[in-house]
């Protein structure tokens, strides 16, 4: 998450800085400056319309690059605003009124070069079709959505991140097929919405996997096969038993963060050496055996080996039925550990 958003920086500097404006296209563009926005002249490509009551698109210059929209009273996206804004990349829309209905068929489709779409806090209650394949960022947190019509990420090769949380989709929605075509995707944040059971047909490629805030009750035997790189799981809030979580399903070296904060666990899963961040907080956990979710037989444990030290760094057990101390056998197997809250 932190790296995405320091290359989304990097990127915007960039651009910024090879900008070479001769004086006559400089005026033009204070000429078609919308008289509802702003468009300062050090920043050339960025057209500043936010806060601003407005209820309309206003028609957007020809040289966008940026376009901040957010926080009006906007109800629909029309090819006319966008007719002559061809070079748009970035486009800020949170905090509209915008409908799936107000959405013209073809509006995105034309903008070749868009790279992040931000619809937060609209009222869409379905993923938008004829987005651009350019897109590498998608935000639509905070709508009524429930429905992710099949294909509509067909050809979104270049999308790494997908923040659909706060939404109503359920598993129904989440089909096999449903994000097809998302062959680069690393983030997804389906957190607050109505999903009963794990979703599946997520891109192969999906390293962050946030679903905090369902009522998932159990994970499938081999789940991670499908999703080989996940890295960062959250499923905090949910509804996960011990039942529900087959025996090596965490025993998964690609995963350095785990988060099950808020679930009804008596026991402490089992976990693999890798694993750096555990968050086990607020469950039904009555005590913790270092000896018996050690990773690895407690006696091979050699801080001085790296293979033979397990790289817990950081575990939350608080808000469990568990007393203090902490136990001897936790810190002798856990050799990294440098903070454990209980
Ligand atoms: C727009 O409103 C937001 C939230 O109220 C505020 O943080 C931001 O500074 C405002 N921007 C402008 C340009 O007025
Ligand atoms: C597009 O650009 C042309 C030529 O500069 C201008 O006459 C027209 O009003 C513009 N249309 C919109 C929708 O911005
Ligand atoms: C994806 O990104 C690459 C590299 O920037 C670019 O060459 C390619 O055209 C992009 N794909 C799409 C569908 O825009
Ligand atoms: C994912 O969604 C949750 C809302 O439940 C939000 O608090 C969190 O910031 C989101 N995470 C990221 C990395 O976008
Ligand atoms: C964890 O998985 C490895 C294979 O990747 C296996 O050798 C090991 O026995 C498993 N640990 C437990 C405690 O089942
Ligand atoms: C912890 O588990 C080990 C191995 O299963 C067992 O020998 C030991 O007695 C347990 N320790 C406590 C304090 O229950």
């Amino acid at each position: 998450m932190k790296v995405l958003t320091g290359l989304a920086i990097l990127l915007f500097m960039k651009d910024i800085c090879t900008q070479d404006m001769p004086y006559a296209e400089y005026l033009q563009q204070i000429q078609e400056c919308p008289k509802e926005c702003h468009c300062p002249p050090s920043f050339p490509n960025a057209v500043y319309c936010e806060n601003k009551s407005l209820k309309q698109i206003p028609d957007v210059p020809s040289h966008t690059w940026y376009l901040y929209l957010q926080n009006n009273l906007i109800d629909s996206v029309s090819e006319k605003a966008f007719k002559n804004a061809t070079q748009l990349k970035w486009i800020n829309l949170n905090r509209n009124k915008i409908t799936n209905s107000g959405i013209d068929k073809n509006v995105f489709k034309k903008m070749k070069n868009l790279l992040f779409l931000y619809m937060e806090d609209n009222q869409l209650e379905a993923v938008p079709s004829g987005l651009p394949n350019s897109l590498e960022q998608l935000k639509m947190a905070r709508n009524k959505i429930t429905k992710i019509p099949e294909g509509v990420f067909s050809g979104m090769e270049n999308l790494t991140l997908l923040d659909l949380h706060s939404n109503k989709i359920e598993n129904g929605a989440l089909t096999e097929r449903a994000l097809k075509g998302l062959k680069n995707l690393v983030q997804i944040n389906l957190s607050k919405n109505g999903l009963k059971a794990m979703p599946s047909g997520l891109p192969g490629t999906t390293t962050q996997l946030f679903l905090d805030g369902n009522s998932i009750e159990k994970i499938p035997d081999n789940y991670f096969k499908e999703t080989p790189k996940v890295s960062f799981l959250r499923l905090n809030h949910n509804k996960l038993v011990d039942g529900g979580l087959p025996k090596n399903i965490f025993n998964v070296s690609t995963i350095l963060d785990l988060q099950l904060s808020y679930n009804q666990l008596t026991k402490v899963p089992l976990f693999h050496s890798s694993l750096e961040h555990l968050h086990l907080d607020h469950n039904k956990i009555g005590s913790v055996n270092g000896t018996k979710i050690c990773p690895l037989p407690i006696e091979t444990v050699d801080d001085y080996i790296y293979e033979k030290s397990p790289r817990l760094r950081y575990l939350r057990l608080d808000g469990n039925e568990i007393k203090p101390p902490i136990p001897m056998d936790l810190i002798m197997c856990f050799r990294f550990l440098q903070a454990v809250v209980i």
